[in-house]
């Protein structure tokens, strides 16, 4: 990564190492295995404060400066973690009040991670307490070459509701209304009478009849976000009284919800993510390439580390389906493809205890005679061909929207239609994106968006006005837009815009709703073809979830619903507005056929044009299967299919064969490809690429 020189020079390779698991004889064939395999990186001591803390103000370090300097004998360095999230049960003996208190109102029991309240003092000052010990022991040791703060922040205590929490959220709310009667008109507490005296009067939300105040509820994860990043900033300056070296701790895009991770990125010095595959999920890797998308633009574009991934199987999902064979390699070479410096595991050795000893790991069970091992230590060998690609770019033509307020308010409960759901959209426009080989960036929309050809607003359901117009000054400014059904309707706490719907893009779209008309479960509604001058393809597409009555106002239809309530009346619309376009999405078209026979794919059919209109440039011909991506001077072809891709109009260096390839590369079924090349992807199609063997 530039600007940290102690890390190890090229793609970092390894993962979450727990020697303290095991004894001292087995640290030696560790490390012996990890030089092997190429782990030149491994996060130490996620879990081992109550080893190194036994009790309270009492410090045993002797076990880890013997496995610090093993390490460090073989060169491999370390990502030195703060064990703070598993406090010791001494913490939690002698200070009952730091316990977790679920929403329902009860203290949540011992015997796992992640039972501390984050607002708890104690906790405040133990942790802060033990990763200053920590950093002053090896602040400056040679091997260490980064600090994991912690271990997914919010991965199961993101709000605590006991009482030290509700006495910090009324000061969070003083701090940022000033006085209750501007917390009372912005929450409209007047409504059914709940309006509030006093600060002192506001409870924390939690287990309630139906219908408690939204405002409340998104205010209070609000708060709960800044408790845990208070959490770390704490950590953060206890170390760098002590260390120069960056800081990070990993991040759950997009699987932690509760974690705004906008309001993440500023805090660490480089961000690093944890990201684990559904594995019943079909095409589960299009997921895995919108996390590193969004997890680089969370970076702000700058290259990222994938700090935890599995070799095969979790432990913690229904059926916890082993990796096939080639996957575990695509899946790395995929987030390494997307922005990531380094690809990282948990974890390095399967445990034999407790909730995990089912979780696959760089060393399984079997040992080193089974199949994953070898997939372990050929991967480190690939990567280690792969130094080039460090501190490299991607750049993106196209931008998704993402929220986590939206993504928040949007679930709360009684909305329109159950089925209006977050990440189902922006997931839907990023798979007929990710299909037709368009690599996105993430955005939040108050962000600068003048450098995107195309903004594209999935699920934008809470929009502030002024990111409303940040929308309209970007198409004014000759951006194209794309918005989908029920977006820019509430405020910052979940008031609905004055006027119709969607009050906050009411202008730049040139239209407004006069009655939403949500589809019944498994609900269709049908699109008739394209009206005169319209720029969308025709052919019938289908609809779900979703229909609505749109009147124009300055917009043109491009589609009309041909049934269904709204029949007759616009589905998709365009505005011209000043050198842009914007253009809205009436209800939920499908980016692929769904395997029920339906058609699908009428998302991609319909951004089509679209993408042309806003000259975002994309190879033709090039099968779904294959997934194209370019990082700097690399193209990585990650080849999903069952059948092998030959794509020609490629030279340069395949770097994982390490041949030349003089305008041709074939990537087997289930393979990949990284060619060194100075060939943008788009220039594929325009030299004629042809495919064979698809
Ligand atoms: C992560 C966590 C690891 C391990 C892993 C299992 O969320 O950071 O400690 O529990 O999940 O998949």
């Amino acid at each position: 990564m530039p600007g940290y020189p102690a890390l190890p020079e090229g793609i970092a390779y390894g993962g979450d190492y727990n020697p303290e698991q095991w004894p001292e004889e087995v640290w030696h064939e560790d490390v012996r295995l990890m030089r092997e395999a190429g782990v030149n990186l491994v996060s130490l001591g996620i879990f081992n404060w109550a080893l190194i803390e036994p009790a309270e103000g009492v410090y045993d370090f002797g076990r880890l400066d013997r496995i610090v300097e093993l390490l460090h004998a073989a060169g491999i360095m370390i990502g030195m973690a703060t064990p703070t999230s598993s406090p010791p049960a001494w913490f939690r003996r002698r200070h009952p009040g730091s316990r977790l208190v679920d929403s329902g109102g009860r203290v949540v029991a011992g015997g796992s991670r992640h039972g501390f309240c984050p607002s708890s003092p104690e906790y405040a000052a133990a942790s802060t307490r033990i990763a200053g010990r920590l950093a002053a022991r090896y602040g400056d040791h040679p091997a260490v070459a980064m600090w994991h703060v912690h271990n997914e922040y919010g991965w199961a205590n993101a709000e605590c509701h006991c009482a030290v929490s509700a006495e910090a959220f009324r000061g969070w709310l003083r701090e940022r209304y000033g006085d209750v009667d501007a917390l009372n008109a912005a929450w409209g507490t007047v409504f059914w009478g709940l309006t509030y005296g006093s600060f002192e009067e506001v409870e924390a939300p939690g287990v309630a009849p139906p219908g408690q105040l939204t405002a409340l509820r998104l205010d209070y994860a609000r708060f709960s976000v800044d408790a845990h990043i208070a959490c770390f900033r704490r950590e953060r300056e206890a170390i760098r009284r002590h260390s120069d070296r960056p800081v990070t701790t990993n991040f759950m895009i997009p699987n932690c919800k509760p974690m705004d991770y906008w309001r993440w990125a500023g805090e660490v010095d480089v961000v690093s993510n944890d990201h684990y595959l559904d594995a019943a999920r079909p095409d589960n890797h299009i997921e895995l390439a919108m996390a590193a998308d969004l997890t680089r633009s969370v970076a702000g574009g700058r290259p990222w580390m994938l700090m935890e991934h599995s070799t095969g199987a979790v432990n913690w999902q229904p059926r916890n389906l082993a990796k096939r064979p080639g996957e575990m390699r695509r899946n790395s070479l995929a987030h390494v493809a997307r922005g990531s410096d380094s690809v990282l595991f948990f974890q390095w050795r399967a445990s034999r205890y407790g909730a995990e000893k089912f979780h696959s790991a760089m060393v399984p069970h079997a040992g080193t005679g089974s199949g994953l091992w070898r997939e372990v230590a050929d991967l480190g060998g690939e990567l280690a061909g792969l130094a080039g690609v460090r501190g490299s770019r991607v750049e993106a033509e196209v931008a998704l929207v993402w929220d986590w307020e939206s993504y928040w308010a949007l679930e709360l409960e009684w909305r329109p239609s159950v089925d209006l759901r977050f990440r189902e959209r922006v997931e839907a426009f990023y798979e007929a994106l990710w299909r037709d080989h368009v690599t996105v960036d993430f955005v939040h929309p108050a962000a600068d968006l003048s450098r995107y050809r195309l903004v594209v607003a999935p699920s934008a359901y809470l929009l502030s006005a002024e990111a409303g117009k940040n929308l309209h000054r970007y198409v004014e400014a000759g951006g194209h837009l794309v918005v989908s059904y029920f977006s820019g309707i509430v405020d910052a706490c979940d008031a609905v815009h004055p006027g119709p719907y969607p009050g906050a893009l009411r202008d730049v779209l040139g239209l407004w709703v006069e009655e939403f008309h949500p589809l019944p479960e498994h609900g269709t509604v049908t699109l008739g073809g394209p009206v005169p001058g319209g720029e969308a393809p025709g052919g019938p597409a289908t609809g779900r979830v979703w229909s609505e009555r749109v009147r124009l106002a300055g917009a043109r239809a491009v589609r009309t619903f041909a049934d269904g309530p709204d029949a007759g009346h616009p589905a998709v619309t365009c505005h011209e507005l000043g050198a842009g376009t914007a253009w809205y999405v009436a209800t939920a078209l499908d980016p692929a056929p769904d395997g029920a026979g339906r058609d699908g794919g009428d998302l991609r059919a319909l951004l089509g044009p679209v993408l042309d209109r806003a000259g975002v440039s994309r190879p033709a011909g090039v099968p779904d299967a294959l997934e194209l991506v370019r990082r700097g001077d690399h193209l990585f072809l990650l080849n999903h299919g069952d059948a092998p891709v030959t794509v020609d109009g490629v030279e340069g260096v395949e770097l994982l064969g390490g041949t030349a390839c003089a305008g041709t590369v074939t990537v087997p079924a289930g393979g990949a490809a990284v060619v060194e090349t100075a060939r943008r992807p788009e220039e594929l199609a325009v030299r004629g690429v042809t495919l064979r063997g698809v």
